[in-house]
């Protein structure tokens, strides 16, 4: 049995709603699951479950109200429920991966460098940092015509590739994908999932949504299926 890297004890979430009077919304309680180190998981369920909550909870960027949700960091366990500010950082910096579903664009930063940032927050100096993305960009065939100028005004899937090629630059032991190869051809949908592959065969921990079941059937190990968490209203 591989390492476990990733460990969800008890995890529950409700929003409350504030523009309706405070009423409360539960969404899932008692979630509990654990991935091992080279293995990918897919987040299954329907629309409106949970999904992208749970990864949002995973990143620190919601809330976890109950439970833990236990990282594999450094040498121990980072809990994203109870870390403070600055835990959540370090663990984004040298483990956590997340590749959104959209590109947050950064106005004019240059492609290249917005790849190129995971590795220069680590302390890997500039030009290597963008020979590396450099190299993830021509593997997910972004034209070197649009290396120096900033993704604002790319399409959807040229966007989707820079933030991969963004997720996949730096060696993080876990990652967070959420719908990454939605706006991609046939050709680049293979070039990410061959960097799935990779990622797993290096023992990286993956949770991913992937709404299209042959992708999905591709590079996941197992399926999660949230609803089986799900709290009636
Ligand atoms: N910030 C928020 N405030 C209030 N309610 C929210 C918030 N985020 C999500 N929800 C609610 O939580 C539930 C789960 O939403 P979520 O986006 O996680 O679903 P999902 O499983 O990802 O669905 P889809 O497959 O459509 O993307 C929904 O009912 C949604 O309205
Ligand atoms: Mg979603």
């Amino acid at each position: 049995m591989s390492q476990e890297m990733i460990r969800l004890t008890d995890v529950a979430k409700s929003f409350t709603l504030h523009n309706q009077d405070g009423a409360t919304l539960p969404v899932f309680a008692g979630l509990s699951m654990s991935v091992a180190a080279g293995e990918c998981v897919a987040l299954a369920g329907p629309s409106g479950k949970g999904k992208s909550t749970l990864m949002r909870m995973l990143y620190g960027n919601y809330l976890c109200p109950a439970g833990s949700i236990e990282i594999r960091h450094k040498d121990g366990w980072t809990d994203v429920a109870g870390a403070d500010p600055r835990s959540i950082l370090d663990l984004r910096r040298w483990t956590l991966g997340y590749i959104s579903q959209f590109l947050r664009v950064v106005p004019r930063v240059s492609t290249l460098d917005v790849v190129a940032e995971p590795l220069v927050s680590r302390g890997v100096p500039p030009e290597e940092a963008q020979e590396k993305a450099a190299a993830i960009l021509t593997r997910l065939n972004l034209p070197e015509s649009l290396w120096h100028l900033a993704p604002a005004t790319f399409s959807g899937g040229e966007q989707q590739r820079v933030n991969i090629a963004r997720g996949f630059v730096a060696p993080f032991p876990v990652m967070l994908l959420d719908e990454p190869t939605a706006s991609l051809d046939k050709t680049n949908r293979e070039a990410v999932l061959d960097l799935i592959r990779d990622a797993k065969a290096r023992g990286v921990a993956l949770i991913g949504i992937f709404h299209d079941a042959e992708t999905r059937n591709a590079v996941c190990d197992r399926e999660f299926e949230i609803a089986s968490y799900a709290v009636a209203a």
